[in-house]
């Protein structure tokens, strides 16, 4: 049997791979707005840079890994998210002494885990993320958010839901993990052997357990909004006036917690509530992140980001109906008769591409009507037809495939006159 694609990963074909094009070009000038920097950061890092940021406890970290050793036996983890490599760089190359503070990041590329694979959630993915390192203020908050809101608004999308909760500071956390564990204690050993492990060690990962979803202490769990403290709650309202000053409609849900270890204060997701999106709703996470730049070796750093995956964000493009233009299609095909036409087309087609038109002609030495055929599958909106005779006269054929209508033109300035039909000087 021939060999298949690995579980979890999807081949991008043609006709496809325009729409990622087009969303990874629409993301670019967005950030470009927002003054976000591109960041490039390897595809696979030491495992222990995703133990200690992303958690010990966390499910990615327990469970979704890929992770190997070298062959000069160093552990290593292709990267299942974005932001402990880009905390890792900012520390490696002392970005907390950039004059220009915050640093502003973006990043696009592919991530890995071993999740059980289904509609919008994949073992490889691509995710688009924005970081923000060294700024603790709530308008800083209320900027990645837009940013996030204002990329899907963009694409077109309409159902969105923006959620936001407050994991407080290190104050309200101890309190509210206080709390925690003697709401779980005394009937832990009703849940699953992970929940009884992390009890002690981190009681706020029990609430976004799969496995133990239904129990009943879930519901009653203490909630985090009712352990922030004054300075905490103070910045969570100013976040969420900020987002009314710019128009986002939210809701709070105490009990969003995230799956990563490393946010507090702000946490959000953004969910699609199209009709038939399916059990994922989820298209956007991110919150605030006071100390993973201390736990990766640098200065006390605050930092805020979300990310999303792309994936996810076509599902949601489809089910609300959203297409786009294709930019791709052929301007000029160019269809030849006869030896010496062709030997033509073959400079002509040079000459065309490097006066940055999308030109094209036939490879498969086709009759005249079957060259015409495979111009039309291709779209071209131009046939420049060239036969013996033409080439006699110096003259060749344009067809307008909108219109039907045919045009004899000067061989020897085709190319310059081309250029101006086609961007519509003439
Ligand atoms: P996360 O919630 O683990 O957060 O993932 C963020 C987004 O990545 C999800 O909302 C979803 O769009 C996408 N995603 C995650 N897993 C999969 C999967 N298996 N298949 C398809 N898409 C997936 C983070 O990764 C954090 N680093 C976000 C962040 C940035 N927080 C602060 N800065």
């Amino acid at each position: 049997m021939a060999i298949q694609i690995p579980r979890g990963t999807q081949d991008i074909l043609p006709g496809e791979v325009e729409k990622w094009q087009y969303i990874e070009e629409v993301v670019k000038d967005i950030c470009r707005r927002y003054q976000y920097k591109e960041i490039r950061t390897p595809i696979f890092e030491h495992t222990e840079l995703f133990q200690k940021g992303v958690g010990d406890t966390t499910d990615i970290v327990q469970k979704e890994m890929y992770t190997f050793e070298d062959r000069g036996g160093r552990s290593l983890t292709l990267r299942p998210e974005g932001t402990a490599s880009v905390a890792r760089s900012f520390v490696e190359h002392k970005m907390f002494g950039n004059p220009n503070q915050p640093v502003k990041l973006y990043y696009n590329g592919q991530m890995f885990r071993y999740e059980r694979p289904q509609k919008g959630r994949f073992r490889q993915f691509v995710q688009f993320g924005a970081e923000v390192l060294g700024a603790q203020e709530p308008s800083i908050d209320a900027e990645v958010i837009a940013l996030a809101m204002e990329i899907y608004r963009e694409l077109g999308l309409k159902n969105l839901k923006l959620v936001i909760n407050s994991l407080g500071d290190k104050e309200s956390r101890i309190a509210h993990r206080d709390a925690l564990i003697s709401h779980f204690k005394p009937r832990i050993n009703e849940f699953c052997g992970d929940c009884q492990n992390r009890l002690e060690k981190n009681p706020l990962r029990i609430l976004d357990c799969k496995k133990d979803r239904d129990h009943e202490l879930m519901k009653t769990a203490p909630s985090i909004l009712e352990y922030l403290n004054e300075a905490s709650k103070e910045y969570f309202e100013k976040v969420l006036s900020y987002l009314t000053a710019l128009e986002i409609p939210f809701e709070v849900d105490a009990t969003l917690v995230r799956g990563l270890d490393y946010y507090n204060h702000t946490a959000f997701e953004i969910m699609s509530n199209a009709e038939g999106f399916g059990a994922i709703t989820t298209l956007c996470g991110g919150g605030r992140y006071n100390g993973l730049i201390q736990e990766m070796g640098g200065p006390e750093t605050p930092g805020i980001g979300f990310a999303f995956s792309i994936e996810r964000l076509i599902a949601a493009l489809e089910i609300e109906g959203i297409s786009f233009n294709d930019e791709t299609k052929v301007d000029c095909y160019i269809v030849s008769l006869g030896e010496e036409a062709k030997d033509y087309a073959v400079v002509l087609l040079q000459q065309l591409r490097k006066a940055g038109i999308s030109a094209e002609k036939d490879y498969l030495d086709r009759k005249m009507k079957a060259q015409l055929k495979a111009a039309d599958r291709t779209g071209a909106r131009f046939v420049a037809i060239l036969g013996e005779d033409e080439i006699k006269k110096n003259v060749i054929n344009l067809k307008d495939m909108e219109t039907g209508s045919q045009t004899e033109m000067s061989l020897s300035d085709f190319v310059s006159e081309f250029k101006k039909i086609s961007t519509g000087e003439v």
